[in-house]
Parts: structure tokens; C-alpha cells; sequence
């Protein structure tokens, strides 16, 4: 199949989806359109000299996603829109509904940018709906197929957790900038607050990548002949305690650190189950619901059980060169050095 020319970001606004358009349209010049799928209208996204303009759909309406993909003659639909439960589901089934009926359609991307649902099987509610994506996503491609001989390549993104996430509360004075798009939040580092809360014994593998390299893995990834059914992307693969070296190394600050073992979040799980009354928060770590409680623990289960890939074959087919998590602590915090 030939490399991607026209594509849509469903989600460009967003957290992530702004990292993949920043990307695309650092390549523009070897593109020829670049657009944003959003549930309004609004201005466009200026990045690199060039904007991608938002056009609004109805994620509901098969028929509003299918004209602005044959208007715009799309190639590769990359959904990024995130919500929870159901919605997430029927957007993403409306963008395949419409991408099989449009004639110029080859490639869909669902909205993954995580450890790959179907890999880490220890998260449910929040991975579930990605599954079930994924799911009617392969029925659906080998149905169409059957009928009209007509097919959708299509790929899942996984990236691990975002290092920006690293970031939280560094000190310097443009410590914004560490976040990227994205939440600022602490997950498993709270390195402002000198301590982690790391899940296993710390021999454990960890798989981060910064919110900007995905853009621009993503928008290398489209210039491929082929995709794979999954494409595995990192800034670093590191254990938890060898990420507690790099810290301590950089700043010259000691980390206080909790080990988490399987029992006790298992039994944090169970405890969540129980309650109605929101958050436990018994880790330092406040999430801010019942739900990403449950997410974030869920997530400590996948790495203490390694349910992560074998290969990064998107860093080994690419010549993208990722921030490592050295150079990111380096520069949002190798000044307490001083
Ligand atoms: N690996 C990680 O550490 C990590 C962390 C966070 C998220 N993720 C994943 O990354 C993906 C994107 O997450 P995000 O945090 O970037 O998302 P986000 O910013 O919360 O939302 C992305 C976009 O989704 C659209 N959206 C919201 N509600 C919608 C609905 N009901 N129907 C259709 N579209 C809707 C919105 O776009 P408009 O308002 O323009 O329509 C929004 O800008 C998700 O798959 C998420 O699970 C991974």
C-alpha cells in the first residue's frame, strides 16, 4: 500500500491528537492535507508554518463523518477523540461505518496511545471499549472484504505511558512546556514531592514516550509502505529502579521510595469495588475519580505482570529519535543540581 497523503485527525484538539497534528503538519510539506476532526468548528491548528483546519462531524451520524472524508478526499482516518464507555465505542464503529463507504479511504488508526488494550488485559472498564473497537474494526474490514473485495489497513498505536507525566511540578519557570498537551499529573514519580510509589520491586520494565515524539512517530508512520496490526513506539524502556538512578544521578536528590506489591493493589482493587464514596487515594497519588483510581491501579498490575511488547517496531522502522527519559529528566529537572 502506498504511504498516506491525506489525512484526518478525529480528536486533533485534544491531549494526544495535538502531538499527532503538531507532527503531520511538521511534515506537510511532503503531505497534501492535513485536517481536524471535532465535534464544533472552530479556528484552525497552527503548527510548523501550516494549519490544519477543524471541520465539525457528528460522531453519531455515519453520513456527516463520510461527507468530509470524500470532500476532503481522505487516505487515513487517525481517531484520537477520547470519552469514556460507550460514546468511545460508537464514534469509533460511526468512523469505520463511514471509512469503508468512502472509495478514497485505506487506513484507520482507533484511539489506543496507551499500552495497547489488547496486550495489557489487567485494565478492563478503561481498555474494554478499545477493545470492542478493535473488535468490530477486524470483523468489519474482513466483512467488507468478503463483499466487495474492498479492505481498510489499519494499525494500533501504543506508546506506553507519556514521560511528560515526568514532568509534574519541575521547577523550572517554564515547567509547563514539560506537559506538552497533556494533563499534568504524577504517575508513579512524584518527583516534586520526593517520592515514587512503584509498582512490583522496582526490577520491573517501564515503557515511556514523550507526547511530542508520538506526533512525530505517528506522522513517520504514515510515510510507511505497510502497517502492522500494531505499532510499538518508546522514548525509553527502563525498571523502576533504574529510572530511580537516572533521578537521583541528574539532581543529586534522594528519592523516598514505596515498593508496591501485587497483593496490595489487588486488595486496593477489591477496596474500590466496595466503595461508593470516590477515591481511596491512599497512595499520595490522588486520582481524581472512582474510575481513574481503578485505572491507575489496573495499570500497576500490567507492569508488575509485564504485559507489555516484545519489540518497538515503530522505533526500528522509522528514523525517528526519541527524548529519553535522561534527557527529559535532565532538562526539566537537572537544576536542583545547582
Ligand atoms: N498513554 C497515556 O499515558 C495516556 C494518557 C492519556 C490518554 N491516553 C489515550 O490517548 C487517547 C486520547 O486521550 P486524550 O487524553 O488526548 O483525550 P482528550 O484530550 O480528553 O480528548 C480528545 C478529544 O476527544 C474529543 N471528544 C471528547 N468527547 C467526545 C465525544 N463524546 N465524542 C467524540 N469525541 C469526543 C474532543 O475533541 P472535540 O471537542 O474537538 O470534539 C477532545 O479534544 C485516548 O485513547 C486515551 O486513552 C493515553
Amino acid at each position: 500500500m502506498a504511504p498516506s497523503r491525506r489525512i484526518a485527525v478525529a480528536g486533533g484538539k485534544g491531549g494526544v491528537g495535538r502531538h499527532l497534528v503538531e507532527g503531520l503538519l511538521e511534515r506537510r510539506d511532503t503531505l497534501d492535507a492535513v485536517i481536524v476532526l471535532s465535534r464544533s468548528a472552530s479556528s484552525g491548528v497552527t503548527f510548523h508554518g501550516y494549519t490544519a483546519p477543524v471541520i465539525a462531524v457528528d460522531y453519531n451520524n455515519v453520513a456527516s463523518i463520510e461527507s468530509v472524508l470524500q470532500e476532503h478526499q481522505i487516505d487515513t482516518l487517525i481517531s484520537a477523540i477520547y470519552v469514556s464507555g460507550d460514546e468511545l465505542i460508537t464514534s469509533q464503529i460511526n468512523m469505520i461505518k463511514a471509512s469503508l463507504n468512502v472509495p478514497s479511504m485505506r487506513r484507520f488508526a482507533p484511539s489506543e496511545f496507551g499500552y495497547g488494550s489488547e496486550n495489557a488485559v489487567s485494565v478492563t472498564e478503561y481498555y474494554d471499549p478499545k477493545r470492542t473497537v478493535l473488535k468490530y474494526l477486524r470483523e468489519a474490514v474482513e466483512d467488507s472484504k468478503g463483499r466487495s473485495g474492498r479492505g481498510l489497513e489499519y494499525t494500533m498505536f501504543a506508546c506506553g505511558v507519556f514521560m511528560n507525566y515526568l514532568g509534574y511540578e519541575n521547577p523550572r519557570p517554564d515547567r509547563e512546556k514539560a506537559y506538552g498537551y497533556l494533563q499534568p499529573i504524577a504517575v508513579v514519580f512524584y518527583f516534586s514531592q520526593g517520592k515514587a510509589v512503584i509498582p512490583g520491586d522496582g526490577k520491573q520494565k517501564q515503557w515511556w514516550t514523550r507526547g511530542e515524539d508520538v506526533g512525530k512517530f505517528v506522522a513517520a508512520a504514515i510515510q510507511l509502505d505497510v502497517w502492522p496490526e500494531v505499532f510499538n513506539m518508546a522514548g525509553s524502556v527502563a525498571t523502576g529502579n533504574e529510572i530511580v538512578d537516572v533521578f537521583e544521578r541528574v539532581t543529586g536528590k534522594k528519592l523516598d521510595i514505596t515498593y508496591w506489591p501485587k497483593a496490595e493493589i489487588s486488595a486496593q482493587l477489591n477496596q474500590i469495588a466496595k466503595s461508593s464514596s470516590g477515591p481511596i487515594s491512599s497512595s499520595g497519588f490522588d486520582a481524581p475519580n472512582q474510575f481513574m483510581e481503578k485505572t491507575f491501579r489496573e495499570s500497576q498490575l500490567v507492569l508488575i505482570n509485564q504485559e507489555l511488547p516484545s519489540n518497538m517496531n515503530l522505533n526500528e522502522a522509522t528514523d525517528v529519535k526519541p527524548m529519553g527519559l535522561e534527557e527529559y529528566l535532565k532538562l526539566w529537572w537537572g537544576s536542583l543540581k545547582n
